[in-house]
């Protein structure tokens, strides 16, 4: 038996198939295009996201041997999409968890005092990052839009909303906790979207879609919307808590980073909602077909692999980003160079949404070695940042994965910064597995977590080694320096 898992993230959409027993027999991949209208703005095109959503599966598809029983959902998280509740057409482009254009909204929003209830209610902050203020400046910006929200014919959700509605042709309109607790609608005590919050940012609850577990009968694909298939949704959950699951950190304590275009790292809380006094958010990891939730703890950096790219596209001083191990390692260190990487402002643990990127220290001989390499150590001091706020000192096991987990380099880097052991499995694509995961547990491939732990293979861990105090030292003053500019 095998499962489609979809992996609909920020800059392409992944589709793979994984057999019973943990493997990934085929693979696709679609990219889709990304707009920036006004500096800081990030919108996609919904329609572009179905359509490199059926590529990958149909490329996925036609590498595995046998249907699969049962297809799983996993996604970018945060960004806004609308769509026609009968034509499935979206109105406009989705406002994407990048964008920046509520950071005035925000600060509206924490004057006049709202900051501690909302955080109270939602385990959140006021930032620009989450789906609620997005919500609201379409509601000011785009009152024909709004219109339709208000008259029910136009639906709200997030991608894995719109992706459920797209391959159920419309008869499905759901959500789940981990995607609705980002959001600044979902009441973590609750456990629903909560009045006081729809109402505080225009939204009617009406629009909203039902929330429902992360795995079990959670809807069955429409063959003709859907390349054919009649297959049972089962499991769907926002990328970051599917990679959690992925990892199979299913312990309290359990901690794992994904370093994609931005890193996040999540801790199990199990079943209890602990906040943190440091710049971290509590978020719903997944909540079980019987209703029992488990709780996360999550630092959201949101440039970490975007500034190796920032390095390539923007400054040219890489060919690829896979070459950017190789050229770290000409040199024994950053020649005191330290980058920034504040290229969207600055999440977890600082929040500072009008930051600025900073690269300090720089000489007649610092060459683009000395910078690449400062690129990568500043992603592994960015880990480091939240990680301590989040254990509170004490070393745990970090599990890594996403794409710059390939980077032997960065991973010692990071084992050498944290104190304490950095583990890569052997897949590492890790987000795609938990949403395979997931639905298989709901249509019966696998019976319990325990199968799941069984298919978790290692691939390398690294052991740490004296980290590098004296940079260390130098990024925090970096930062200091940032973040006092932005203020
Ligand atoms: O919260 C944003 C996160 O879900 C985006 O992840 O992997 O698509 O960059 P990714």
């Amino acid at each position: 038996m095998s499962v489609l898992a979809i992996d609909a993230g920020t800059t392409g959409v992944t589709a793979v198939v994984v057999t019973d027993n943990g493997h990934i027999e085929s693979k696709g991949y679609e990219e889709f295009t990304q707009h920036f209208p006004h500096p800081g703005w990030v919108e996609h095109n919904p329609e572009d996201i179905w359509q490199a959503t059926l590529s990958a599966c149909a490329a996925a598809l036609s590498g595995a041997a046998a249907s699969p029983a049962c297809v799983g959902i996993t996604n970018q998280r945060e960004t806004a999409v609308l769509w026609d509740r009968r034509t499935l057409a979206a109105p406009r482009r989705a406002v994407v968890w990048q964008d920046r254009r509520t950071v005035e909204h925000c600060v509206r929003l924490r004057e006049a005092g709202y900051e501690p209830r909302i955080s109270q209610l939602t385990g959140l902050r006021l930032d620009p990052y989450f789906t609620g203020t997005k919500l609201s400046w379409l509601a000011e910006n785009d009152p024909g839009l709004w219109e339709g929200v208000e008259s029910g014919n136009v639906a709200i959700g997030t991608v894995d909303s719109y992706l459920i509605a797209r391959m159920t042709a419309g008869t499905r309109h759901v959500t789940d906790p981990s995607n609705a607790s980002r959001t600044l609608l979902y009441g973590l005590e609750s456990g629903a979207w909560e009045p006081e919050l729809c109402e505080l940012f225009g939204v009617p609850e009406s629009a909203l879609p039902e929330i429902v577990p992360n795995y079990g009968p959670l809807g069955r694909t429409d063959p003709g919307a859907f390349l054919g298939l009649d297959l049972p949704i089962s499991g769907v959950a926002g990328d970051q808590q599917a990679a959690l699951f992925g990892q199979t950190c299913f312990d309290v304590g359990d901690v794992k980073c994904t370093y994609g275009t931005g890193s996040f790292v999540l801790t199990n809380l199990g079943g209890e909602i602990a906040r943190s006094e440091s710049g971290l958010l509590t978020t719903v990891a997944w909540q079980t077909p019987s209703g029992e939730r488990t709780f996360a703890l999550e630092g959201s950096i949101f440039v970490t692999g975007a500034a190796v790219q920032w390095l390539r596209d923007g400054l040219g001083v890489l060919g690829t980003v896979a070459e950017s191990e190789a050229l770290a390692r000409t040199v024994p260190d950053t020649g005191g160079v330290v980058f920034v990487p504040a290229l969207t402002g600055l999440g977890a643990p600082h929040w500072e949404p009008d930051a600025r990127g900073l690269i300090t220290g720089i000489t007649r001989g610092t060459t683009r070695a000395h910078l690449v390499r400062a690129t990568l150590e500043a992603i592994a001091y960015e880990v480091r940042d939240v990680v301590e706020v989040m254990t509170a000192g004490s070393a745990p096991v970090l599990k890594a994965d996403g794409g710059a987990s390939v980077n032997n380099l960065l991973m010692q880097l990071q084992a050498d910064q944290l104190g304490a052991p950095v583990e890569r499995p052997a897949i590492q694509e890790t987000t795609a597995l938990g949403a395979a995961f997931l639905a298989g547990l709901g249509a019966g491939v696998w019976g319990s977590k325990a199968e799941l732990r069984q298919t978790w293979h290692l691939d390398r861990r690294f052991e740490p080694d004296e980290p590098d105090d004296a940079g260390y030292e130098r990024w925090r003053a970096a930062v200091g320096l940032t973040t006092a500019a932005a203020r």
